[in-house]
């Protein structure tokens, strides 16, 4: 197997039992940030550009993937009222925490990348290096979409194989 392909692979072995759930799919009928990119696409890019920022630098890759698929795990839409949408912004990683501890069983890691993912908007500090790592992801990963990048790139097709059932 071609080494990028064995990298993928390696990728979906990582959050295989979560992709398919319907907590996770259901992020699909969600529009993100711009409206062109779902919440699910967001969070599987943002999932697999963490995984690549930790495997390059030899940390956790599989609870940054996992952290990161499930980092955004809430279900309030863009036809909230402003002032809702910008409480929000500060609540929901307490939000996706709270959801994706009720679906599935979370290491300490994986919450921490949850919970701290809006940092530094969130007052206190992430406990673990792969948690700043997802944290930039996020943030590359929206700065991406805003700039209708995430279509230009081919992330969708990159990523497909994770959609499929
Ligand atoms: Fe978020
Ligand atoms: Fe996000």
């Amino acid at each position: 197997m071609p080494l990028k392909d064995q990298h993928r692979q390696e990728f979906y072995d990582c959050i295989r039992d979560l992709i398919h759930t319907p907590q996770v799919q259901s992020m699909g009928q969600i529009a993100q940030h711009t409206g062109e990119v779902s919440r699910l696409e967001h969070s599987l890019y943002v999932s697999y550009v963490g995984f690549l920022l930790c495997d390059f630098f030899g940390l956790d890759q599989r609870a940054a993937a996992r952290g990161g698929l499930l980092h955004d795990m809430h279900y309030a839409t863009r036809d909230e009222a402003f002032s809702f949408r910008a409480r929000l912004l500060l609540l929901h990683p307490k939000l996706a925490l709270h959801n994706a501890s009720a679906a599935f069983e979370l290491s300490q890691k994986e919450q921490d990348i949850i919970v701290k993912h809006m940092w530094p908007l969130t007052v206190s500090l992430p406990r673990y290096a792969e948690s700043y790592l997802v944290c930039l992801a996020d943030k590359l990963c929206a700065a991406a979409e805003m700039l209708r990048l995430y279509r230009l790139m081919r992330m969708e097709e990159k990523l497909r194989p994770a959609f499929a059932a």
